[in-house]
């Protein structure tokens, strides 16, 4: 097998690119991927779909590898917040005392606004899982949390903010020994850090593909559901989740797919499945240890570099590999302005409210110059002030 540097099968944009974390670069296989895909609309139309029937299920395999999971507990499908929704629907059934649900206080905003709104309907909390120190989650806290009056928790395995990863395997122990579903939001991890899921027992994950997957812009989202729950039925119904022999005799008797395919709702975007078919090509010729191996040697040489060049940034991304996603968090109160400079000068990292420029060297195609080269960039800026010119200046990402 070849190394897990592959610059080769991407189309990289000018200069240095750090942001994988929030938006992937397009892999060739992708665009080669969309373009087939086309050429078979342009000459099918409507009999396109004997080929595109089944490209979502065809798709798990290689979804399956990176989350650690068979093929039949994922599906390519919707995007992070409606899966939430489609799997709170089917396995948030508050009982009783034990009806509220758990989720951080650094969670991303739209996982916290799904399971508000269930709980609205529910007459239960959100209870947030308090940080110490604005960063990252300690242990004892997310224990303390998980209480006997819980019926769901729903984690990060990677903060999008400090780049924290959790123990996904120990907290879902944990939860199961008190009786508390667990579900894992995996955006900040998929491609990047190799789950096993099913091993680990947990109950559902989600997770979008445009980061490490580098499917796209909008690319379809993904969701786990442990075999184990399949007998359930999705909460949410829809003809593409039917079961396929008999989809089309439109029967109104939902029989629902035999696994995570029963979560789909309704006709799914091929020319962006295409996409997702292409980037996954990618993972299929790489070893993912390999990537994880790499993705942690750039950390650690982007921290030790940090540490050593730039004292004024203060690195918020825990330290131990163990609890290291693939990004790093730099804190700064002019981060928002070093952002704006760095892209100025073809370097794209991202900021993130209040003071965070987050970093992330992707295994697959960023290099240790690269990351070199940045700190260099960044002592530079510093060192004369340039990036203040930028602190009013508009930012979107
Ligand atoms: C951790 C996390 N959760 C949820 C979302 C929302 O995802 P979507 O827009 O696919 O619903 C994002 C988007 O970037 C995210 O980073």
């Amino acid at each position: 097998m070849m190394g897990v540097l592959r610059r080769d099968l991407f189309a990289l944009p000018p200069g240095i690119y750090l942001d994988g974390n929030s938006l992937g670069v397009m892999p060739h296989a992708a665009r080669e991927a969309v373009l087939r895909r086309l050429s078979e609309w342009q000459r099918d139309a409507v009999g396109g779909w004997d080929a595109w029937f089944g490209l979502a299920e065809s798709l798990s395999p290689g979804i399956g590898r990176l989350v650690g999971a068979h093929p039949h507990e994922v599906i390519a499908t919707g995007s992070i917040t409606a899966n939430l929704h489609s799997l709170l629907a089917t396995l948030y059934r508050p009982a009783g005392q034990r009806r509220h649900l758990v989720a951080t206080a650094l969670d991303f905003p739209s996982d916290v606004y799904a399971l508000q709104s269930w709980a609205a309907r529910h007459g239960a909390e959100v209870r947030l899982i308090p940080s110490r120190d604005g960063h990252t989650l300690h242990e004892d806290d997310i224990a303390a949390a998980l209480g006997d009056d819980v019926a769901l928790a729903l984690l990060p395995t990677v903060l999008y903010r400090s780049g924290q990863l959790l123990d996904v395997p120990g907290v879902t122990r944990l939860a199961h020994e008190r009786g508390i579903l667990v579900g894992w939001d995996a955006a900040h991890s998929i491609g990047s850090v190799p789950h096993a899921l099913h091993d680990a027992g947990a109950d559902f994950a989600v997770w979008c593909h445009y980061k490490y997957v580098n499917a796209g812009p909008g690319a379809p989202g993904g969701l786990f559901l442990h075999e184990r729950h399949h007998g359930l039925g999705p909460g949410l119904r829809g003809w593409w989740g039917h079961d396929k022999a008999t989809q089309f005799e439109m029967a109104h008797e939902f029989r629902p797919a035999a696994g995570a395919g029963a979560y789909q709702l309704g006709t799914p975007p091929i020319l962006a499945l295409a996409a997702l078919e292409g980037a996954l090509s990618v993972f299929g010729a790489v070893d993912l240890a390999e990537i994880r191996a790499r993705s942690l040697e750039l950390t650690s040489q982007l921290m030790a570099l940090v540490d050593e060049h730039l004292p004024e940034l203060r690195v918020v991304t825990p330290r131990d590999p163990a609890q290291r996603g693939g990004h790093v968090a730099l804190a700064h109160p002019e981060a928002r302005a070093l952002s704006l400079a760095l892209r100025a000068r073809g370097i794209v990292p991202d900021f993130r409210q209040p003071d965070i420029l987050r970093l992330a060297p992707v295994a697959l195609y960023n290099t240790a110059a690269e990351i070199e080269e940045t700190v260099r960039a960044l002592r530079e800026l510093l060192d004369t002030g340039a990036h203040r010119a930028l602190e009013g200046a508009g930012l979107v990402t």
